[in-house]
């Protein structure tokens, strides 16, 4: 299939979410790939107002550069097809729940993958707290939901370290988990069309992957592949494409993992709308199997149509 470098494409950006500074990152980095490559292409920085842009900028095609609530969560998804418009990624129920972590667990467990140990706790009933140490040792993660860029997340090593960390997660959502703290490598598969590209390993500077080690330049480390055995590899990357399916994800996605010592992955999360700054993890991913990044962005704009 040629260009569709006849079509106007509009790059969705910004937003109402917690992750509106990383999705202007991810929204310029797409639209100066596709200005490279030629195409016709607008930048839209989504406010309350975006249905009425949307439709005032004639776009014909959406390229998704957001990350998080009315993002990655459905929301923007069913406007697009409200309207007509083709998008990149994943659709309305995919997105969903992709984007809601309690749910997506019972849909991985439902399909085989590894879960590890957790608790949900809802805000009206803050007492089934105490049940987390029941069932689990620390150390534990406490996070809320549906947020992203670790955003909300806590490592808790101590009894009184459990409450403020629910604190802090409750700040962003009504649900939360407590998980069991995987000990083992992280590792994040990418996904593309229909096929795992590769996986990546992840060595942050901080105790976990968090905000800053995200986002702070030099605050973690990336190998790729991922310096695991084949088999572990072969295994991980199975697991991914299978949680990508398990979704109904399209398009694209990146999948989180942490690799045990035994080998065994545990998924943390799939990601619907994975950062895409050039420096990004799943652009790495492209990067280290020949795909460059403008290919990529463009491969996932021809996906928006098939
Ligand atoms: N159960 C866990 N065991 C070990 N580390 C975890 C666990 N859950 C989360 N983490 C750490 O916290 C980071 C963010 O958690 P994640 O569930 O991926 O949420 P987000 O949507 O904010 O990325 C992970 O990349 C990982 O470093
Ligand atoms: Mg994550």
């Amino acid at each position: 299939m040629g260009k569709i470098t006849n079509k106007k494409i509009g790059v969705l950006m910004g937003g109402l979410s917690s992750e509106r500074e990383v999705s202007l990152a991810t929204g310029n980095a797409i639209l100066k790939a596709l200005q490279e490559k030629g195409y016709k292409v607008v930048a839209i920085d989504v406010n309350r107002d975006v249905a009425e842009v949307i439709r005032k900028s004639g776009i014909e095609i959406a390229f998704n550069g957001l990350h998080g609530k009315y993002g990655e969560d459905g929301a923007i998804q069913g406007l697009l097809e409200f309207s007509g418009i083709p998008y990149t990624g994943s659709g309305i129920l995919a997105s969903s729940v992709g984007m809601n972590k309690i749910l997506s667990k019972l849909v991985f467990k439902a399909h085989g993958l590894l879960v590890g140990p957790y608790l949900v706790v809802h805000a009206e009933k803050r007492e089934q707290l105490s049940e987390a140490l029941s069932i689990m040792s620390f150390p534990l993660v406490v996070k809320p939901s549906s947020e992203g860029s670790s955003v909300g997340v806590s490592l808790v090593y101590r009894h009184d370290e459990l409450a403020p960390a629910a604190d802090l997660a409750f700040k962003y959502d009504r649900e939360i988990l407590v998980e069991k703290y995987i000990t083992g490598k992280e590792v994040q598969v990418g996904v593309l069309g229909d096929r795992a590209l590769g996986a990546i390993e992840i060595v942050p500077k901080n105790v976990f992957y968090d905000y800053e080690a995200k986002y702070k330049e030099g605050m973690s480390e990336h190998f790729f592949p991922a310096r695991v055995p084949e088999e572990v590899y072969q295994r991980v990357l199975q697991s991914g494409l299978d949680a990508h399916r398990a979704l109904g994800c399209k398009g694209y996605s990146r999948v989180d993992f942490i690799i045990d010592a035994a080998g065994a992955p545990y998924i943390l999360e799939v990601n619907t709308l994975p950062g895409m700054t050039a420096t990004s993890l799943l652009p790495d991913i492209a990067r280290g199997t020949g795909i460059s990044f403008p290919d990529l962005v463009e491969e996932i704009l021809r996906l928006a149509l098939v």
